[in-house]
C-alpha cells in the first residue's frame, strides 16, 4: 500500500505500521520503546506524529492505503519532544554524553534539540551492579522501556529480567532483585544489544578481570605445528 511521509511517497506491506512507513522514508524517527524484534510496546510516546488527522503513536498504529503521516506535526513534535525532556530530566548529566552510535537516547535527544537541564528532575542514585561477567547495570540510566525484558521473554525464552518500582522510580531488576549474577540470565547479551540508554551494557577489556595463567597449545593455522602461549 502506498502511504504519503510529509511530501515522501512510500509503499509498504499491508500490515505495516505507520513507524515503519516514516522509516521507509529515510526519517529516523524516535522510538525509545520500540525494537522491530518486539512486540510494540506504545508507551514511551516519543514516536507521536499526525496520521490521517489524529496524533497517533506511530510505533502501535497500523498504516492505511492513501494515509498522510506529519512528521512536523507541531502539536506531535511538541508532546514527543516533551516526552523526551521527561526522561531526560531524571538521569544523570552523563547519559547525553554516551557517543550516539550507542545511545539511541543521545539521538532522539539530536532529534528533537534537547540539551541536558531541559527540566529539573528528582534524579537517581540507585547505584550499579557488575556483578555479571557479560552484562553491567546502571540503574541511573534506565528510562524503563521494557525492551529489555521483553527481549529477554519474547526472543530468549528466559523471563530472567523484571521492572520493578512505580513510577518514576521503576527500573530493570534481573531475577528476585539480587545480584545480576544470581539470576537465571543466561547472559545472551539482548537485553545489551536492545538497550536504548546504555543502561545496560558489556564489560569492557578493562572491566575484565586480569588473567593470568598461561596456556601452551598448538597452532591450529597451518599444518607445521608450532606451539604457542595463550596468555
Ligand atoms: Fe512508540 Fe514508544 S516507540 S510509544
Amino acid at each position: 500500500m502506498r502511504v504519503m511521509v510529509g511530501r515522501t511517497a512510500v509503499d509498504v506491506a499491508d500490515g505495516a505500521t505507520v513507524l515503519e512507513a516514516v522509516r521507509a522514508s529515510g526519517v529516523d524517527l524516535p522510538s525509545l520503546c520500540h525494537d522491530d524484534r518486539l512486540s510494540p510496546r506504545g508507551s514511551c510516546r516519543t514516536c507521536l506524529v499526525r496520521a490521517a488527522s489524529r496524533i497517533v503513536a506511530s510505533c502501535t498504529t497500523p498504516a492505511a492505503e492513501g494515509m498522510h503521516v506529519e512528521l512536523d506535526d507541531p502539536a506531535a513534535q511538541q508532546a514527543a519532544k516533551a516526552a523526551v525532556e521527561l526522561m531526560v530530566s531524571e538521569l544523570p548529566a552523563r547519559a547525553l554524553e554516551i557517543p550516539a552510535e550507542r545511545s539511541e537516547l543521545v539521538r532522539a535527544c539530536t532529534y528533537f534539540g534537547i540539551t541536558a537541564g531541559s527540566f529539573a528532575g528528582a534524579g537517581h542514585d540507585r547505584g550499579t551492579d557488575h556483578s555479571h561477567p557479560y552484562v553491567k547495570l546502571d540503574r541511573d540510566l534506565c528510562i524503563a522501556c521494557g525492551r529489555c525484558v521483553a527481549m529477554c521473554a519474547e526472543v530468549q525464552g528466559t523471563f530472567a529480567l523484571e521492572l520493578t518500582g512505580r513510577g518514576f522510580d521503576t527500573v530493570v531488576a534481573a531475577g528476585d532483585g539480587g545480584p545480576w549474577v544470581s539470576s537465571p540470565c543466561v547472559g545472551c547479551g539482548g537485553c545489551v544489544d536492545s538497550c536504548p540508554t546504555g543502561a545496560l551494557s558489556e564489560p569492557g577489556l578493562l572491566d575484565l578481570t586480569p588473567i593470568t595463567t598461561t596456556t601452551t597449545t598448538t597452532c591450529g593455522y597451518c599444518g607445521v605445528g608450532c606451539t604457542l602461549d595463550v596468555h
